[in-house]
């Protein structure tokens, strides 16, 4: 009994043992199950039963309760087939056949026909996400940010994500470099306006998130702080050590930004071209 809850563990969520992923565009017609076309999540609210419904099948047989084994069995089978006819370009990782021969291993009562049958339904399950649930997940869980838009405060103009962030470092860039080279001027003038351009960035997140928590975690108190202590010294004759100290405390908010929500972002712009 045993060996049959061990191999369930590993039929589903992500396995990987390889030396090389490869990220593939998933197909279109699994748009229609995920925002915005629908908040519903069709495709991976039925992983989530398959995979109950195996559990059923094996806590039941582990309890000796062959009737409502069956009885899980069966509905494994439904929304395995009902799964294979969602996304017609994924049809041939499902082999409906190996539903039904778990259904019959069931009903005959027999641990290791279950066994065997369940291991290879459960080599079509992992198949498909070895070479899909990453992608999907990276993909589908984030929404682009293509179409978020920024006013920047210096140029007045409309810019998208990621020239926003391009400009704005340009600034941030800038002022490393004036500043190192004792051009004072220069390092206050491009100072300030990496300073406003980093305060624009917080009207970005309510495009999305209507929790102002979200916004908090990053953009908080040490963030608004190191700004108002970088827009001090500029304003006064900067030096450079405290300046960059100040720009370090300022930063950690974009890179905290970035572990959410560029790696994502990366892969949706990858297959946007
Ligand atoms: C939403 C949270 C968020 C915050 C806060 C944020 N970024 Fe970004 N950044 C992104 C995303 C998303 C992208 C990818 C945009 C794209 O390519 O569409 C990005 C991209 C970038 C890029 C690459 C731009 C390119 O396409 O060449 C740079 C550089 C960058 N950010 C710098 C910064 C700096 C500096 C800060 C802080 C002052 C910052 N970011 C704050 C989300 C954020
Ligand atoms: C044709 C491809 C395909 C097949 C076949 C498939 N899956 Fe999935 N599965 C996916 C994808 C894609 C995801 C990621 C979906 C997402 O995160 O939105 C996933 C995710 C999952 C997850 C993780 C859910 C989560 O919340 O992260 C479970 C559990 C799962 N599948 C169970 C199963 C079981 C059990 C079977 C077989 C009986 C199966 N899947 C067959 C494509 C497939
Ligand atoms: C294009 C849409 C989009 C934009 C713009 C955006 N986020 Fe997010 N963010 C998401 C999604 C989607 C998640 C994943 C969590 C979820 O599903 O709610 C997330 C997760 C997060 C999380 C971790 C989970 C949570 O909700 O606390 C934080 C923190 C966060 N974002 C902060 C920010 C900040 C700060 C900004 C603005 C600088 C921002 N986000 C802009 C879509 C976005």
């Amino acid at each position: 009994m045993r060996k049959f809850l061990s191999f369930f563990v590993l039929s589903a969520g992500l396995v990987f043992a390889e030396e090389k992923i490869v990220l593939k565009k998933p197909p279109s017609s699994l748009d229609k199950y995920y925002p915005p076309a629908s908040t519903k999540f069709e495709f991976l609210s039925n992983m989530h039963a398959m995979s109950t419904a195996f559990y059923g099948i094996n806590a039941n047989i582990n309890e000796g309760n062959w009737e409502k084994a069956l009885m899980w069995a069966q509905k494994l089978k439904e929304i395995y087939v009902k799964t294979s006819k969602m996304v017609p370009e994924w049809k041939n990782y499902f082999k409906p056949e190996l539903a039904d021969a778990l259904v019959n291993a069931v009903k005959s009562k027999d641990t290791d026909k279950v066994i065997k049958a369940s291991r290879n339904l459960g080599q079509t399950c992992a198949k498909c996400h070895r070479d899909n649930e990453l992608v999907v997940k990276l993909y589908y869980h984030f929404p682009s940010f293509d179409k978020v838009k920024l006013e920047d405060p210096i140029d007045f103009m409309e810019y998208e994500t990621g020239k926003y962030m391009k400009v704005m470092t340009n600034s941030l860039k800038a002022l490393k470099v004036f500043l190192s080279q004792g051009d004072l001027d220069r390092a206050q003038e491009e100072g300030m306006n990496f300073i406003e351009r980093a305060r624009g960035l917080r009207a970005m997140c309510s495009k999305c998130h209507t929790n102002k928590l979200s916004e908090e975690v990053i953009l908080g108190k040490n963030f608004e702080e190191g700004l108002a202590k970088l827009e001090k010294l500029l304003s006064e004759t900067p030096k450079k050590e405290e300046v960059f100290q100040a720009l370090g405390q300022v930063t950690i908010s974009c890179a905290k930004c970035h572990n959410v929500h560029l790696a994502p972002a990366m892969v949706r712009e990858a297959f946007s071209r």
